[in-house]
């Protein structure tokens, strides 16, 4: 019997501010994602604090964006949609750039250029038979919300956001059949630059500690204004997402609207009580994105953890009508790695970019510290089986590496192949388990510049892309050996995943 559905929708994913380029090209404006800038290729910069803006503004002309250049797909686009067609792909997931219609993002009609570019690539896509998935709003908000309105904190961004998700709808409803609202809509609360454009220290003045880790106690003089503008932020992007959600179920009934949130599964280090509990504590904190989107209501705890720990939310008029009437119509999730959470969150190491947690002496880990743990989300699609009932889309998974072009223009990523075999195997299980997985699309199918470290150093593509941090190189696309496999296993419906 086959283990995977006959429709599934094998794929890969992007997103727009990583691939795209051409920015200010044909009338389009700038995104946050724009202004920060290159600082090392084991560097992280999620954060964002106003030295750091004033900085990407006062040297625009100097500093390293490798966002701004993206791998060329707003001119490449043909070709690469050709080789992800030559792999068999039938689902391609990427983003619209807000800000190539709506340049400044308060314009009342969106910019002509700028809608016809997507027509174009919806048109390549479905000329090979892929079916596109969109992510509304991938970690992208024009610039001058940031300056104008604090990010996503302010009210004000949804009216505009609001006009700009109702006129995707509108206007490629008969093209796009899958969307989501907003890429990791939890990552707003562990990293609000990245989630709601938001710039901590803007209202006051405070260094960012050296060993500072999010998720997880913060530091008395960063908790009130971290807590309290990140959560009102997530109020205000539940609020747009429920809105677009019931206006697509009332005009576009042939679209289906996703959530997207970051899964990573966590373990408590020991069989103790306390570890236990810390473990229960952030698994729900993490679902609770989720359950607000799903099941259209903020869960108790929530509430009383806002009230023991001072965060006042300024609640949306009517919010409780509109989110019960915005529910979603599928789960989509990124999944990465897992983590091991301890009482005394002290201990736990920083991995990676942001991810806290202990070594797991069971697993291995990739070139950046992640750990890898196919089995941990076999068991997280099972629990989401259990808290929705939903079909599931896993819209992002994959390992990035440090890659070169060979002599021969080979790359051979047979570490690739194996992350991605374990964990098509684990998804080929929870489907036997009885969990409603509807597609799979592997993150940066085509190498793109990484979203933490901002640079090209991380590649996780099956097509490798001949460019280096700074812009040099041909930008021309090159085959890796995951390719063929990658093909294969599609050909075969996930059957065939030997080497
Ligand atoms: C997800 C994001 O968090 O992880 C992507 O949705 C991102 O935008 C991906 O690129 C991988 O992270 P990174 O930092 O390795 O690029």
């Amino acid at each position: 019997m086959p283990r995977f559905p006959e429709n599934f929708l094998w794929g890969g994913a992007t997103s727009a501010a990583q691939i795209e380029g051409g920015r200010c090209l044909d009338g389009k404006g700038l995104c946050h994602l724009d202004y920060v800038y290159y600082r090392g290729a084991k560097i992280p910069c999620n954060f964002m604090l106003k030295k750091d803006y004033e900085k990407a503004k006062a040297e625009e002309a100097t500093l390293n964006f490798p966002n701004r250049r993206g791998i060329d797909f707003f001119h490449r686009y043909k070709e690469d949609i050709a080789l992800l067609a030559e792999m068999g792909f039938k689902s391609f997931r990427m983003s619209i750039s807000w800000t190539r219609l709506f340049p400044t993002g308060l314009e009342e009609t969106p910019d002509p250029e700028g809608v016809k570019f997507y027509h174009n690539v919806f048109r390549e896509l479905h000329r090979y038979g892929i079916e596109p998935l969109v992510t509304m709003i991938h970690y992208e908000l024009p610039i001058v919300f940031v300056e104008k309105y604090d990010g996503w904190t302010s009210e004000e961004v949804i009216p505009h956001c609001y006009r700009y998700l109702k006129f995707l709808i509108d206007e490629y409803k008969d093209e796009v059949k899958y969307w989501l609202t907003f890429n990791e809509i939890n990552m707003v609360t562990a990293v609000p630059w990245l989630g709601g454009g938001i710039i901590l220290d803007r209202h006051g003045e405070f260094e960012m500690p050296k060993d500072f880790r999010p998720f997880g106690p913060l530091p008395p003089e960063m908790a009130e204004r971290w807590e309290n503008a990140s959560h009102q932020a997530l109020h205000h992007q539940f609020i747009v997402s429920a809105m677009i959600v019931k206006y697509a179920h009332e005009t576009a009934p042939q679209c289906l609207i996703g959530n997207m949130f970051n899964l990573h599964h966590l373990y408590p280090e020991t069989p103790s009580p306390s570890d236990a509990l810390r473990a229960h504590q952030e698994t729900e904190f993490n679902m609770f994105f989720c359950d607000v989107m799903a099941k259209g209501y903020y869960p108790k705890w929530i509430l009383s953890y806002y009230r023991k720990n001072n965060i006042h939310i300024k609640w949306y008029d009517n919010y409780e009508k509109i989110l019960e009437q915005g529910k979603v119509d599928f789960i989509s999730l990124s999944y990465y790695l897992s983590s091991i959470v301890t009482a005394d969150p002290k201990r736990q190491e920083r991995i990676g970019s942001f991810i806290r947690t202990l070594h797991n002496p069971h697993i291995e880990t990739s070139d950046f510290g992640w750990q890898i743990d196919p089995t941990a989300l076999r068991i997280s699609l099972n629990e989401l089986r259990d808290r929705f009932d939903l079909p599931i889309y896993i819209v992002e998974n994959g390992i990035g590496a440090f890659e070169e072009l060979n002599e021969d223009k080979t790359v051979h990523d047979n570490y690739r192949i194996a992350y991605l075999r374990s964990h098509i195997e684990a998804i080929a299980e929870a489907i036997e388990d009885g969990v409603d997985v509807i597609g799979y699309t592997p993150w940066g199918c085509i190498d793109l510049v990484s979203c933490s470290l901002v640079s090209m150093s991380k590649r996780y593509g099956f097509v490798y892309v001949d460019a280096d941090d700074f812009g040099n190189g041909t930008y021309d696309r090159y085959r890796k050996d995951s390719f063929y496999w990658y093909k294969k296993v599609i050909a075969s419906n996930g059957e065939d995943l030997s080497d």
